[in-house]
């Protein structure tokens, strides 16, 4: 291969990774590193943001040196975990406290009298999104009022997401943040694409201490770390990044991607919708200036529960095993798993729901168990539809993507509980897809979004709808029951 490849840098959740694509959309190279998670209390989440900036870096030399060198690479593209927020001296470039992450709940009290203040309405009408401790400003305002050594910091403090605590290592000190990253702050206006002073104030969050706003692809910033200069010219966070990755560039394209969480991101294009039925408007992409924006229902809890199967009860040893055993039982032997082991996001906003397991008798069985969460991704999607639907965004075809999407087990029962056709592509990284994608647009490699979509999206696979209507419909029943003890 004799063409410049494109580096994308997927710093996630759970690991950070980076990836060599060929401007066809060919896969090279990955490296990949995981993240430690502390869970300092219950509800409480950090990371160690030095930790993630080591941990990238290695993979990023990795895939440097199996590139040839930083003169074969045309472009860098970041993609991100959202809302997690970090908080680092300008002076030594070095973290002040651990980073928050956004399933971090430590917040809800403080977004639970601000709703009763009457303030959601003003909130919702700025930034899209509703009141909850997931979005960074009142992590950023409960930082400031807990943690002397950020208060403390005055004028040499900056504060900024994953992305931009990123491209400060990368390129020496430069702030900035992409407008979907912003978008997920509650600080930015995303009419504007500006930060909203009223809203800093309302959260405690120092303007001062934020990045510039800029576009999604262009000439962002330069890295000289690896020998010789790469231009960073993609950024998006991670959901934005899968949808652009899917091609859902069209308003009524949808996509949903199981990652740690499950995230559904309708295309509205240049028209903002204002959900009235808790779902987020958000910005899905900003070139030259403007903003293309999305609808999006944000679950909290996907591969994180298979995950946890494994780590904490150690239900299975693998992942790739809940499939066999979802497929060894006729069916959940009425047996339903309610993942809020963060709370619940869309469509119900409780940050105080904890998880619940319903239905256990002496003839259930570990496979009925690990059935039943792999079903939640079905019912907790089917939940989001239903408010997209009642917010007037109804799907068609749902183009999925992410680590779970791959067992096909789950393909086809989120087509049989959605009865929609479900598609899903051969390569389901497509966040790192899209990431590539916005570097592709902002190196000049090509001149549009749908140009390199055309260029670097492969084949697809399509599941149907095949399950009999009162399968169906006691399956959805069963879910309410359950999805209802939680939330009582
Ligand atoms: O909003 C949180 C989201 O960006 C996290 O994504 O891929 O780690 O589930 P993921």
């Amino acid at each position: 291969m004799t063409e410049r490849a494109i580096l994308v840098i997927d710093a996630g959740t759970t690991s950070t990774r980076a990836m060599l694509f060929d401007p066809d959309g060919g896969c090279r190279g990955v490296a990949q590193r995981d993240i430690t998670q502390h869970y300092p209390a219950p509800g409480l989440v950090e990371h160690d943001a030095a930790e993630i900036w080591d941990r990238t870096h290695t993979c990023i030399a990795e895939m440097v040196e199996a590139a040839g060198g930083a003169n074969r690479i045309a472009a860098i593209g970041i993609t991100n975990q959202r809302e997690t927020i970090v908080f680092w001296r300008r002076s030594s470039g070095e973290p002040l406290a651990r980073a928050i992450v956004w399933q971090d709940r430590r917040t809800a009290a403080a977004c639970e009298r601000l709703r009763e203040a009457g303030v959601e309405p003003r909130v919702q009408q700025a930034t899209g999104l509703v009141l909850d401790p997931y979005f960074s400003g009142s992590k950023i305002g409960w930082a400031l009022s807990n943690w002397p050594e950020v208060a403390a910091a005055g004028s040499d403090l900056a504060v900024g997401t994953i992305e931009s605590w990123l491209i400060w290592k990368l390129a020496g000190g430069r702030h900035v943040t992409d407008a979907t990253n912003a978008s997920r702050t509650a600080l930015m206006d995303i009419g504007t694409g500006r930060w909203d002073e009223g809203l800093c104030d309302l959260f405690g969050a120092p303007q001062g201490a934020l990045p510039e706003i800029v576009d999604c692809a262009g000439p962002i910033a330069t890295t000289s770390l690896f020998g010789a200069a790469i231009p960073i010219t993609g950024v998006a966070g991670d959901q934005q990044a899968a949808a652009i990755g899917q091609a859902c560039l069209r308003p009524g394209d949808t996509k949903a991607t199981y990652g740690t969480g499950a995230f559904v991101l309708t295309c509205t294009g240049s028209e903002r919708t204002m959900s009235e039925h808790r779902l987020l408007a958000t910005v899905g992409w900003q070139l030259h200036g403007q903003r293309s924006y999305a609808l999006e229902g944000s679950v909290f809890v996907a591969g994180s529960l298979v995950k946890w199967l494994r780590d904490q009860l150690g239900f299975v040893a693998t992942a790739a095993e809940t499939e066999a055993l979802a497929r060894s039982v006729a069916d959940n032997g009425g047996v339903f798993a309610v993942p809020a082991l963060a709370g619940l996001g869309a469509p119900h906003w409780r940050p105080d729901a904890r998880a619940a397991i319903t239905g256990l008798s002496f003839a259930t069985g570990r496979a009925h168990i690990v059935r039943a969460a792999l079903e939640a991704m079905a019912h907790q999607t089917f939940d989001l539809m239903q408010a997209f639907t009642a917010d007037g965004a109804r799907w068609g075809t749902l183009r999925i993507d992410g680590g779970m999407s791959a067992n096909d087990w789950i393909a086809q029962d989120l087509a049989d509980i959605l009865e929609a056709p479900v598609e899903r592509p051969a390569f389901v990284e497509t966040t790192a897809l899209g990431a590539a994608m916005l570097a592709g647009v902002g190196c000049g490699l090509f001149g549009s979004l749908a140009e390199t979509a055309s260029a670097m999206r492969g084949e697809t696979r399509r599941f149907t709808p095949a399950m009999d209507a009162p399968t169906r419909g006691a399956r959805i029943a069963g879910w309410r029951q359950a999805v209802g003890r939680v939330l009582d």
